[in-house]
């Protein structure tokens, strides 16, 4: 392939990834986003291999590492269940940040990378190659202890160090130092020296950055980490002077960091402070901890057929589905259950909070693959005010989202996250297996309130017995 066929393939990958973005910020056009990333990325990969930097001797092993890639993610995606989705994704994150390192340690001692380069050239690319390093190493190990996290290999309470803070500036001013050192070192052994070790103290950074976050601010962690990802992308495109990796990289850097200021704002956090850490779990103490501080009031169980009778005689319907739908993979009977309550003419829709779930967009995914319509299903600012009006607010697996001390006590770790306000339905009722807490860890009051009623099991399962009671 010619090298201008190549950079007018780059530029027709380009033009896809950005309408790919577009299509994906919205229910009703993402399945043909989908598809266009797809078929950029298609374009992207075969104008690289059959482009006019790699030569013939390279395709088999590139052919090779391609069918060892792809067999990985094909099995890993098939595999994986919807709920370890965002376990997944650090992992790829972690992939990422690796291949910016080897890429960078690759191209410092490869001779042919840099023979001709001299003066302003050479100094550029050495910053490339020592700030790709340096994004890469904190999103690789940052990366892994966020799939430690969500994966519950490591516990959500954040590692609070004394003067950590001052350990990270030490750390900065000292990547900064070995940065001069790096740039005025007289070969590449010396150079490798300051390049391993910032390595080593980015890659402390990582672990350092993410072990101080607090489970509840997991959300903001994952979309955080998906830019620097594209940031690390971006380096290893400057390094391999690849435009199309430039590109790609920044809309993947740019988009989780608008993501990540969304989640941020869905929480009521500060940017700064979560990335400082110590917010979330151990930022106040987890109620559950405070032992006798129970809230007040008396839990009411219902029975399958109780919850069908309420929904029955309700005209206004709104649920809330969180983490434990996904669990039980409750939708398609979620699903079920609205439809019939439609044909009766009950007005049910679908609330959803910005973190429900474990991954952003988790809720609309499993929703979408159930068949739900969207013009049913509407986000939490845009439900919020008519609870009041609503006869059933129906929970189901969800918990820190409908956790009403988020408004009502300002010592909770969750303390100003905005939540759904089911309590003000006339009837709330929240459906789990136990009294059990949610992700943050944080005693929910909703549960203990005079008009909830709590319907205890596996959420498929109590579903599946309200619709045999609605249609009976
Ligand atoms: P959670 O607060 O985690 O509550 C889920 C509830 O589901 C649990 O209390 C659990 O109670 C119940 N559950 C689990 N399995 C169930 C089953 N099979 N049937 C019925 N219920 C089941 O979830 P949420 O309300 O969706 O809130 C999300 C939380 O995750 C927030 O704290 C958020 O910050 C965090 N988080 C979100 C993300 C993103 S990006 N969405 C990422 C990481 C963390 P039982 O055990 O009693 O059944």
């Amino acid at each position: 392939m010619s090298a201008s066929l190549a950079t007018v393939s780059y530029i027709g990958a380009t033009i896809l990834f950005i309408l790919s973005l577009g299509g994906l910020s919205n229910p009703a056009t993402s399945l043909r986003g989908n598809l266009y990333g797809m078929i950029g990325m298609t374009i992207a990969v075969l104008a690289t291999v059959f482009g006019p930097r790699v030569t013939m001797a390279g395709i088999p092993w590139i052919i090779g590492a391609m069918v060892v890639g792809g067999s990985v993610g094909l099995y890993a995606a098939r595999v994986v269940k919807m709920t370890q989705m965002p376990e997944l994704v650090a992992l790829m994150h972690s992939l990422v940040g690796l291949a910016a390192c080897l890429v960078g340690f690759a191209n410092y001692i490869d001779p042919a990378a840099s023979a001709q380069l001299t003066g302003a050239e050479k100094s550029i690319h050495e910053i490339e190659i020592y700030i790709g390093i340096l994004i890469g190493a904190v999103t690789f190990s940052g990366s892994i202890i966020a799939f430690g996290k969500l994966s519950g290999k490591i516990g959500g309470k954040p590692l609070l160090l004394p003067g950590r803070h001052w350990m990270n500036l030490m750390g900065l001013l000292v990547v900064i130092l070995f940065g001069w050192q790096f740039m005025h070192s007289e070969s590449v052994s010396a150079g490798m020296i300051a390049l391993t070790v910032m390595t080593v103290i980015a890659l402390l950074f990582g672990i350092h950055m993410v072990m101080a976050i607090g489970g509840a601010d997991m959300p903001v962690v994952v979309s955080m980490l998906n830019s620097y990802s594209g940031w690390a992308a971006a380096a290893t495109g400057f390094m391999l002077s690849n435009d199309l990796l430039i590109v790609t990289g920044a809309l993947v850097g740019s988009s989780g960091a608008i993501l990540s200021y969304i989640m941020c704002r869905a929480m009521a956090r500060n940017f700064i402070s979560v990335i400082a850490g110590g917010f979330g779990t151990g930022g106040g103490a987890p109620a559950a901890a405070k032992g006798s501080e129970q809230p007040a009031g008396e839990v009411v169980a219902v029975s399958a057929a109780e919850t069908a009778e309420l929904l029955r005689e309700a005209r206004n319907v709104i649920i809330e589905p969180g983490y434990g739908m996904a669990v039980a993979q409750a939708q398609h009977t979620v699903y079920e259950i609205t439809q019939h309550l439609r044909e009766k003419g009950v007005n049910v829709r679908f609330g959803i909070h910005p973190v429900a779930g474990r991954m952003p967009g988790h809720m609309n995914v499993l929703l979408a693959e159930a068949r739900v319509p969207y013009d049913i299903v509407f986000e939490m600012d845009e439900l919020n005010a008519d609870f009041p009006n609503t006869d059933v607010a129906m929970v189901i697996g969800a918990n820190d989202i409908v956790n009403p001390s988020a408004q009502d006590d300002p010592t909770s770790p969750i303390a100003g996250m905005p939540v759904l306000e089911v309590w003000k339905a006339k009837t709330s009722i929240v459906m789990k297996r136990s009294m059990a807490s949610g992700y943050a860890g944080v005693d929910n009051p909703l549960f203990y309130k005079e008009n909830n009623r709590m319907l205890f099991g596996d959420a498929r399962k109590m579903l599946e017995e309200v619709f045999v009671a609605l249609k009976s």
